[in-house]
């Protein structure tokens, strides 16, 4: 893909439905009882694989453009696959469909592309294995086979690293305990599975110490979702808005869950003017308008310390970082990111990913086994660049080229498609040159 620097971004756009809450509308309907209709469903390759993974396990779907229709198969209709179920690069769809698949009576083989065949999966065999589940991988590694059963052992588990997939994963499997699940986290994660549980008519306690209590066995029942535009998605185009000057964005019907806009409240605290209104509440998210001015370039009176973004934080921004280190680029004293690791077991180790994009568009950029640091205020310059076959390199890198001078390629940038395969269209149709 050949990016040409832009003068400005102008426009009102809608994002199309946040893929991790998708994810979990599909899911959760094939689980129920009933029928529901889920409406503006992630057009993502990721959500398609999880939808391809429910039909192979005997759910019924129609789906016609982004809306989605699933005969729930209720607390035991789903079937075993007489196929391994092919989860592409998608980490939602293997991690939370093995605590589903970890109370079924049969057996199921999860596989990914090569991206998702090297990412951790010790994290969910774990707690799956102290439910009571014969779980075998290639040394904590997919291909997962889960040979699962009914009315697992309910255990009491604190998170050993914060993700949101492996807190679903084990209150999943916690729908099909005998008794009461928790889950405990240090480091506040998104909450998407709690409240859509909740939405499905599945009670579910939280604690004082923020301990996360499901008692099972339980039943969800179908329910309607119209899912929220995707926050992440949106974030790439609320960027470009910040760093071009003279821009005007409005973006229409996003997903404001707290739990996903700390990059939002970042741009905001850097000075860049972005405005929240008509918010209200749909299918149990926080939803509204997000209105963006460009610029960051206002001139520093004083030098400036490099942002640092570091500890818990980090959980909150975790798809955001690779664009936020593109930011610091624009910022005055630039950005330092810490406690990151968990960056290095995403769709690619997206420290070293961002870290040579970087470098090859001319930023100074110090590279930590847990972040990175980027100096500030760098005219960034047209380079070739590469997603490493990751969609949020490719976007954050487009990003970074509207910004350069000179023009960019971005090899391997279909990688899009993973999450958002409008993007390239959508950000057209928004940029002035
Ligand atoms: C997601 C959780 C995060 C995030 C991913 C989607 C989810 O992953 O990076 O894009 O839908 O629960 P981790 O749970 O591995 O942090």
């Amino acid at each position: 893909m050949k990016i040409t620097p832009a003068r400005r971004i102008r426009g009102r756009v809608q994002i199309p439905g946040d893929k991790s809450i998708s994810h979990r509308a599909a899911i959760f309907a094939a689980l129920a009882n009933g029928t529901s209709r889920i409406t503006n469903f992630s057009p993502s390759e990721d959500c398609a694989s999880t939808l391809c993974c429910l039909r192979k396990l005997g759910v019924s779907i129609q789906s016609e453009r982004s809306s989605v229709i699933v005969q729930g198969a209720g607390e035991s209709g789903l079937r075993a696959a007489n196929e391994a179920l092919y989860c592409g690069n998608s980490g939602s769809t293997m991690r939370m469909l093995a605590g589903v698949l970890a109370g079924q009576d049969f057996s199921s083989t999860l596989t990914g592309d090569d991206s998702l065949s090297s990412r951790p999966m010790q994290r969910i065999i774990e707690p799956l294995q102290m439910m009571g589940v014969d779980v075998k991988s290639e040394n904590g590694r997919p291909p997962l086979t889960i040979k699962g059963r009914r009315l697992l052992t309910p255990i009491r588990y604190e998170l050993p690293v914060a993700s949101a997939q492996v807190k679903s994963c084990v209150l999943l499997a916690g729908l099909n305990a005998k008794g009461r699940t928790e889950v405990i986290e240090r480091e506040e994660t998104r909450d998407h599975t709690e409240r859509m549980l909740k939405w499905f008519g599945v009670s579910l306690e939280k604690g004082e110490n923020g301990a996360l209590s499901i008692d099972g066995p339980g039943s969800l029942a179908a329910r309607d979702v119209s899912v929220a535009g995707d926050i992440s998605s949106a974030a790439f185009l609320i960027a470009a808005a910040a760093m071009l000057p003279d821009s005007q964005l409005e973006v229409e019907d996003v997903g404001l869950n707290p739990t996903r806009t700390m990059f939002v409240s970042m741009l905001r605290s850097l000075g860049v003017a972005i405005e929240v209104s008509d918010e209200r509440e749909e299918s149990n998210e926080p939803i509204g308008r997000v209105r963006v001015k460009g610029e960051l370039n206002a001139e520093p009176l004083s030098p400036v310390d490099a942002t640092l973004v570091r500890g818990n934080l980090i959980a909150q921004l975790i798809d955001e970082l690779p664009l936020l280190a593109v930011v610091g680029t624009q910022m005055p004293g630039g950005i330092e990111i810490r406690d990151a690791a968990e960056l290095r077991r995403k769709e690619s180790d997206r420290i070293s990913t961002t870290v040579k994009n970087l470098r090859a568009m001319g930023a100074e950029v110090e590279e930590f086994e847990d972040g990175l640091a980027v100096n500030g205020r760098t005219q960034l310059r047209g380079a070739m660049l590469d997603s490493y076959g990751d969609h949020r390199i490719a976007m954050a890198f487009a990003v970074a080229a509207l910004t350069a001078t000179g023009d960019s390629e971005i090899a391997g940038a279909e990688a899009v498609s993973v999450s958002f395969p409008e993007f390239f269209n959508l950000l057209e149709s928004l940029v002035e040159r």
